[in-house]
């Protein structure tokens, strides 16, 4: 699933984007995220393949953000700019904040428990690591990692796609300040451990 879901998708992202109707923001962001969104990012937006976010429990202001940095091409990662530079371009304000909303409210996924580093991650995660200035991510991103307002929900997450970010953050290849501090003295390691604790695959 995990190798052949986004081959697929890429031969037939093209024919996607035309498909796309054209007064799909006037639709409800349930019949939008039904008939657009869900081919990437699962129903309700539990993805089911670790290239695509789970958006499910994602907090409305993060998701409007997000949606809108993709539209002005602000968030200019590879993979933002293969698969959601062309989607947000069909989204206007109103469908935008319609779909932080009803993302916001859908279920979480739990992070998984007994993950192999998930100790040593929990304890960069609530007091982060002094020696290479890696702060505690539970004073942005929630004492569970649950997200709040612009901060984004991690617990629950995919592994392979928080680990990316993560790295994308450390390698300036993902736009935003604060993140870049915040990873630039990560070691590989050190995200391991944060993403074990943090997943569910
Ligand atoms: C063709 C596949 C595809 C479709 C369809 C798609 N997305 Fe995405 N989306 C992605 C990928 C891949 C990423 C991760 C980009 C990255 O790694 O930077 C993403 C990222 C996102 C993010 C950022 C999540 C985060 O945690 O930062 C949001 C929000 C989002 N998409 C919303 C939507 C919405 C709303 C729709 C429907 C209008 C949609 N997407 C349709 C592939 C898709
Ligand atoms: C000072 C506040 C702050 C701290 C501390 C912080 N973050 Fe963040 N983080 C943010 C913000 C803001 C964003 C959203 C960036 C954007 O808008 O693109 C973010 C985004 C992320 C993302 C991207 C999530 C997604 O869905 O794409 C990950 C992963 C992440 N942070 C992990 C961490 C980890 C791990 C730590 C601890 C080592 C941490 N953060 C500490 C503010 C913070």
């Amino acid at each position: 699933m995990k190798k052949i879901f986004p081959f697929v998708l890429q031969i037939g992202m093209g024919a996607l984007l035309f498909a796309l109707p054209a007064g799909a923001q006037n639709n409800s962001a349930e019949n939008t995220l039904r008939t657009v969104c869900q081919n990437c990012h699962g129903p309700g937006g539990d993805s089911l393949s670790a290239t695509f976010p789970r958006l499910n429990g994602q907090p409305a202001e993060y998701i409007v953000g997000q949606l809108k940095a993709f539209r002005s091409h602000t968030r200019s990662d590879p993979h933002a700019m293969a698969y959601m530079w062309g989607m947000a371009a069909q989204l206007d304000d109103a469908a935008i904040t319609a779909l932080g909303d009803f993302l916001s409210k859908q279920k979480p996924t739990a992070p998984q428990v007994g993950g192999a580093l998930a100790a040593e991650g929990r304890k960069i995660f609530v007091d982060g690591v002094e020696a290479r200035n890696v702060p505690a991510c539970g004073a942005c991103h929630g004492d569970k990692g649950e997200g709040v307002g612009q901060f984004p929900r991690l617990a629950g997450q995919h592994a392979d796609y928080l680990r990316k970010q993560l790295e994308d953050f450390r390698s300036l290849v993902r736009t935003n300040e604060v993140m870049h501090a915040n990873t630039a003295e990560m070691t590989d390691h050190d995200i391991e451990a944060v993403v074990s604790y943090l997943a569910n695959d």
